[in-house]
């Protein structure tokens, strides 16, 4: 079963070109046979962030949109509030796993604000299409994403049949 992700890496230092965390996700995804439909930077900026996400989901078809970076405790992490001004549900039990296996590798892991939630995919007029998309917020180094990746990927392929209405 193919999963089309995006990946929207939030930074106002790194830019694609040294998007190293984000180069990892795209490895980790595509190993799994599944498909990266775009992979973008943007700056530490809400609304930029906002419409990263909503063209992820609106236009491009990303049935999961892994954010990276911008989770702390800065004035300038902004990206869980960016990904609540675009989603409708949260999706608790995700970002709980998260950080549940992220505080096994470092203390440091309650010192992020991640949310996971999920996102009324709309047309261009506006309307509901009647599909669902999960954003996941992971931090920003490449050792986060990637012990981030190990707590939730196994559950992603169950995940998604679910969002799609199907039964267990
Ligand atoms: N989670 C995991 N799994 N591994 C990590 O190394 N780093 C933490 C935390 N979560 C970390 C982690 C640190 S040091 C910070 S400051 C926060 O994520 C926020 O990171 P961000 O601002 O890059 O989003």
């Amino acid at each position: 079963m193919d999963i089309m992700f995006a990946i929207v890496t939030c930074s106002d230092t790194r830019g694609i070109e040294r998007d190293e965390a984000g180069a990892a996700l795209v490895e980790l995804i595509e190993s799994e046979g599944w498909s990266v439909v775009s992979h973008v930077a943007v700056r530490d900026d809400a609304r930029d962030i906002s419409d990263a996400i909503r063209t992820a989901t609106d236009e491009l078809g990303a049935e999961i949109v892994l954010t990276c970076g911008g989770t702390g405790l800065s004035a300038r992490d902004v990206t869980p509030e960016a990904t609540a001004a675009v989603c409708e549900r949260d999706v608790r039990g995700i970002a709980e796993a998260i950080r549940a296996h992220s505080l096994t590798k470092t203390r440091r892991a309650m010192l992020s604000r991640a949310r996971c939630m999920q996102r009324l995919v709309r047309d261009s007029d506006g309307s509901f299409t009647g599909r669902l998309a999960l954003v996941i917020n992971f931090p920003g180094s490449t050792k986060a994403v990637r012990e981030c990746w190990e707590a939730v990927s196994d559950q992603l392929e169950h995940a998604m049949k679910m969002t799609s209405g199907g039964g267990h």
